[in-house]
């Protein structure tokens, strides 16, 4: 058996691996009868508090088929965060929409409703918010502007896993939310994955539809229908009422997301026992500036996610500071992405009358260069404990 599997802080030492041998076994009668995908679903849906959820196979295909069931169709345009990564505004283009960014509040790294309301045309269908770095995003404000102009809220919660707002889970709490799965992911599939959340019925069915090439008789709850094999065999029997794409889960990876999940509260807290580390260590230093958690809101730490402004108030540069803490023993840690719309891909392009380009989202723009994201998946306490440290001496060297 995998090393991995046995070692104390592996990763998949839960039931995973025992889920995916019973998933493979052919002969194994429990594979037909209750197929592991839709075990996985139903045990997401519950634990989350919504009422259907769909599995797909990434959080940028749960993306696309949130969109399109939340009715986004060529020249619509979504209003999204400027703070996020290029797959909402990629997942918005593959339906022929634009995607509108709105601006930040720095301070939580959010998107800023009162910017959503700037933003706001005849065209727009749709706001996706993004529960940044595992802290969910404040969604009253934006649900009461949605109701208002007759929108749909999709929650991006690709890097929150059961992060609460007023009570309720994030992702769960929109008209639609979207979760992945990939690698580095709180809960993960193995490799890739995604789900598809929301209470709607309607909602579901056609992000069912849509994520499973469209067959006319899957339901919200349902991948697949059995249907007599009478009324399947016969060659004026028509399959398709809607054109989807093949999003599907498979039933490996439902079978390791549902091992993931029985035990998902302790790697959410596990990363939040990281965090408390790293925010122990920036404590009183000016210049570290953490996400601002208000006291409705549980953060469940993507990673530790800090705003660094020792360049100004220490002379100290990103890419100096960064070296220092490596020399000294810590992990590198990432930057924030760039926002979308300055990436390569869409710079200085034209998108239903918006130019791509600098000065679109000032307050992203000028916070993206100084953010640092401390990892959090640390699977050993003590490692994370000692990496904290590490970073608490470099501090006390350049001064609080
Ligand atoms: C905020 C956000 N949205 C969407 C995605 C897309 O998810 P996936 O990589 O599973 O396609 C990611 C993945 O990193 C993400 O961080």
């Amino acid at each position: 058996m995998n090393s991995d599997i046995k070692n104390p802080y592996g990763k998949y030492n839960g039931k995973e691996m025992d889920y995916v041998l019973r998933a493979l076994d052919t002969e194994n009668s429990e594979n037909k009868n209750y197929p592991w995908v839709q075990r996985f679903e139903e045990a997401f849906a519950e634990k989350v508090g919504a009422k259907y959820a769909i599995a797909v196979n990434s959080g940028t295909s749960a993306l696309h088929a949130a969109l399109y069931a939340a009715g986004v169709r060529p020249g619509d345009e979504v209003i999204q965060s400027a703070m996020t990564v290029v797959m909402d505004a990629y997942a918005t283009l593959h339906l022929g929409a634009i995607p509108v960014f709105a601006d930040i509040i720095p301070q939580t790294q959010h998107i800023d409703p009162q910017d959503i309301l700037r933003k706001i045309t005849k065209r727009t269908k749709a706001i996706i918010t993004v529960s940044w770095q595992g802290l969910p995003v404040d969604l009253d404000p934006i649900l009461s502007i949605a109701h208002e102009y007759g929108l749909m809220v999709i929650d991006d919660s690709a890097q929150t896993m059961m992060g609460r707002y007023k009570g309720k889970i994030a992702g769960a709490s929109a008209d639609v939310g979207i979760y992945s799965f990939e690698n580095k992911k709180h809960l993960t599939t193995g490799s890739e994955g995604g789900m598809i959340v929301t209470s709607d019925p309607d909602l579901a069915t056609l992000a069912r539809k849509f994520a499973g090439i469209g067959y006319k008789h899957m339901t919200a709850t349902a991948g697949r229908t059995h249907l007599a094999q009478a009324t399947v065999q016969d060659p004026s029997y028509e399959r398709f009422d809607t054109i989807g794409l093949n999003y599907r889960m498979n039933a490996v990876s439902a079978a390791i997301g549902l091992a993931q999940l029985e035990r998902v509260d302790y790697i959410v807290a596990r990363r939040q026992s990281c965090a408390i580390f790293f925010s122990n260590a920036i404590k009183d230093c000016c210049w570290m500036i953490p996400q601002t958690i208000s006291p409705e809101t549980e953060h469940t730490f993507y990673t530790f996610a800090v705003d660094y402004q020792g360049e100004e108030k220490r002379g100290v540069k990103w890419k100096e500071f960064y070296n220092r803490y490596r020399e000294m023993g810590g992990d590198g840690f990432y930057a924030c992405v760039v926002p979308p719309y300055l990436e390569p891909s869409l710079r200085e392009k034209e998108l239903g009358g918006y130019t791509m380009s600098y000065g679109l989202c000032p307050k992203a723009e000028d916070l993206q260069r100084r953010i640092m994201q401390f990892k959090t998946n640390y699977r050993n306490l003590g490692e994370a404990k000692q990496k904290a440290e590490i970073l608490s001496q470099l501090i006390d060297k350049i001064g609080r």
